[in-house]
């Protein structure tokens, strides 16, 4: 029997509508892709044989045409409104105290508790079950025609039902619903936007804005649309539509309409304890939501419940989740100098409540970075904080901008210290070229003393800001020759403040090699790092006179971090201060051997340290490890055997548990070292 190319054609048409419904709406596809594209394929075949036989529904005028949407208003059937907010429980219990005060006395009410999609509505009319407009919101009462932009987005049917067994939709049907783009079709979209070289979109919803109102349908049927539907805003009379919203959101899944996942409630204290869940189930969603909506289930008191302010409906409510997310204008940038000398770009903004703190200050990285996100001085920024995250600049918002922004350049010259700033080859960094600059050496200073460092008691930042203020220190090595005559006409330097600070600082003339080796502050060198160097070479002069080559020997030091050591001891500035080490009488050689029982515990076994440990010191763990015959490396690989992890663990516990090593805790080590048994 064979079909006519109008039989085929419908058949088709059928049969692609399902395929597509179950991929985008169900995600569940039951062919493969190729399978589909020939199915499509065919109908397109068809359809320019026979232009006649092109329907409004046809998968094929999914594509995008040419045809330009006219952005002609329309009238929404019923008010599109917007909805009150609530900002925590108390808000929420004070909502309902107020409409059971409009609804009759012991009214038993119950709700849905649906996701508040952080999207644009679109108002979406079917007239005997066929899709004939789609329109923006508006202001509410008029909206723009949008339809040939929102007939690209697959999860919007164009018949209803879109399943045959489906329910038979009213004549006329107007859904509301808010269309977005997923959160990993978004970071595609930008990889993409990357790749053509066009600048990255700043979010979601942008993204999604600019599809939906795009003069060229073919635009938005590129970007990854797609439409919930949480809603009836109208329907005709002659076929029956739920009463209820609970029962509507079911019914609007029945015709083939993508829902976002809800929830229905008969207390409203069970709806509020339901809260925290929702906030953690937000992070694992593939779309952006920015808070709840809490609906009255019985939509019969809607309409006894009217409306606020010609706008919001009394029988609704968004509760808001913290903002993670706010505008504001940067309105200066600062520079500040690390101990390396690098120059850090910080944007002053205008204060701003984001994510439960105010915001003042966010870091701009480096000159490639402001250059790629193309932000201004004077631009409205999107600033970010979600959860412990700390506050990052999303982007600027160029369509605020009146022509007054000016471009973020480098300083010439160093703001401290007024010498020229340079950028050395092939680094993104910009550095004070002064190794005397005094914001520099108050940098190095602070970390030189600080707790992971030396650790000179009665030595904080704020002294030693004010030792170089009185001139009293020029660099690391002053600190040693302090005297108590010249402290004691200080502000503030009573004879015990500097009685202790003085034994403070002659203690610290013995730390260990390794704490002495970390307090340089060599890039890439941090306190494991410094252990090893310290067991390998003993000594700073035996260190300092390592060729790059030696230092390529030692387990864990890669080309930068070997360049980087030799680099350092072979500046003019670092030899005299080393000198002046010495001559304070600091002592630069490994310090004899740890007391203690030692033992064959942990021989033949390697162990990496990540975190902050109870009561040892990484230095401390380290040498207790290797006092039980153990070894200590920097990072974790398939020949680390244990993985000593303590609070705020960090990238070095992801990977041991990628690896499948076993992690121990400083409990676990003792109990080890207690139990005797080592592998060798
Ligand atoms: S109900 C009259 N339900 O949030 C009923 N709105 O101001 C009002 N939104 O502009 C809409 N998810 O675009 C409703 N599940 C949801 C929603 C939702 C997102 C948006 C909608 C509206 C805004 C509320």
């Amino acid at each position: 029997m064979t079909q006519t190319p109008a039989e085929r054609a419908a058949e088709l048409r059928a049969q692609i509508n399902y395929h597509n419904y179950r991929y985008f709406v169900l995600n569940d596809p039951v062919i493969s892709d190729p399978e589909y594209d020939a199915l499509l394929a065919e109908l397109e075949a068809i359809e320019a044989e026979h232009p006649e036989l092109i329907t409004p529904d046809s998968p094929t005028q999914r594509a995008g045409s040419d045809l330009q949407p006219e952005f002609r208003k329309v009238t929404h059937p019923a008010l599109i409104g917007s909805l009150a907010k609530a900002f925590d429980a108390d808000e929420i219990r004070a909502w309902r105290e107020r409409i059971s005060k409009l609804l009759p006395p012991g009214l038993r009410l119950d709700y849905t508790l649906e996701p508040k999609l952080d999207g644009l509505s679109v108002v979406l009319t079917y007239e005997n079950g066929l899709l004939t407009l789609a329109a923006t919101r508006g202001d509410g009462l008029v909206g723009d025609d949008v339809t040939p932009n929102v007939r690209t987005i697959p999860t919007v049917p164009l018949r209803l039902p879109v399943m045959p067994d489906g329910p038979r939709p009213p004549s006329r049907l107007v859904v509301r619903g808010e269309a977005f783009i997923p959160l990993s079709a978004f970071e595609q979209l930008n990889a993409r936007q990357r790749e053509l070289g066009e600048p990255p979109f700043i979010n979601p919803r942008n993204a999604a804005s600019g599809a939906l109102k795009n003069k060229d349908p073919r635009v938005t049927a590129a970007r990854p649309l797609r439409v919930f539907v949480y809603g009836i805003v109208a329907a005709s009379s002659d076929d029956h539509v739920p009463p209820t919203q609970w029962e509507q959101l079911q019914y609007l899944k029945a015709l083939g309409f993508l829902e976002p996942y809800t929830e229905y409630y008969d207390d409203l204290e069970a709806l509020i304890a339901a809260i925290p869940a929702w906030q953690a189930r937000r992070a694992t969603l593939d779309y952006e939501i920015d808070g709840l909506v809490i609906k009255i289930n019985n939509l019969a008191l809607w309409d006894a419940l009217g409306v606020i302010g010609n706008k919001n409906p009394r029988a609704a409510i968004a509760y808001k989740f913290p903002a993670e997310e706010g505008t504001t204008r940067l309105i200066d940038v600062k520079f500040s100098i690390g101990r390396t000398g690098v120059l850090k770009p910080t944007a002053v903004v205008e204060p701003v409540f984001v994510g439960g703190t105010t915001i003042r200050n966010v870091t701009l990285h480096n000159f490639d970075w402001i250059a790629e996100k193309d932000i201004r001085l004077g631009d409205v920024v999107i600033v970010r904080r979600a959860g412990d995250v700390i506050p990052y600049i999303e982007g600027p918002v160029p369509e605020e901008r009146d022509g007054s922004e000016r471009p973020i350049q480098p300083p010439e010259t160093c703001p401290f210290s007024g010498d020229p700033v340079v950028r050395p080859e092939g680094m993104v960094d910009y550095f004070c070229s002064n190794p005397y600059c005094p914001e520099r050496v108050f940098r190095s200073l602070e970390f030189f003393v600080s707790r992971g460092a030396l650790d000179i008691e009665g030595l904080g930042t704020r002294t030693v800001k004010q030792l170089m203020d009185e001139g009293l220190i020029h660099d690391e090595a002053d600190i040693f020759t302090l005297r108590a005559e010249d402290l004691l006409k200080l502000e503030g330097f009573a004879e015990k403040k500097v009685e202790n600070l003085l034994a403070g600082i002659e203690e610290a003339k013995h730390r260990p090699l390794a704490r002495l080796i970390t307090a340089l502050g060599i890039e890439g060198v941090g306190e494991i790092m410094a252990g090893t160097l310290a067991d390998e070479f003993g000594s700073i002069d035996a260190l300092a006179a390592a060729s790059v080559d030696d230092l390529l020997q030692i387990e864990g030091v890669g080309p930068n971090i070997a360049q980087a050591i030799h680099d350092w001891f072979r500046d003019e500035f670092h030899q005299r201060l080393i000198a002046k080490l010495r001559a304070a009488g600091v002592r630069l050689e490994k310090e004899p051997a740890p007391t203690g029982q030692g033992s064959t515990a942990l021989a033949g076994l390697t162990f990496v340290i990540t975190g902050t440990l109870p009561t040892l010191k990484r230095e401390e763990a380290k040498a207790l490890i290797q006092l039980h015959g153990g070894k200590v490396t920097d990072s974790v690989s398939k020949k680390t055997d244990y993985l000593l992890a303590g609070e705020a663990a960090g990238s070095k516990l992801d990977k041991a548990q990628q690896l499948g090593i076993p992690i121990i805790d400083e409990e676990g080590l003792r109990r080890m070292i207690a139990a005797g048994t080592g592998a060798g």
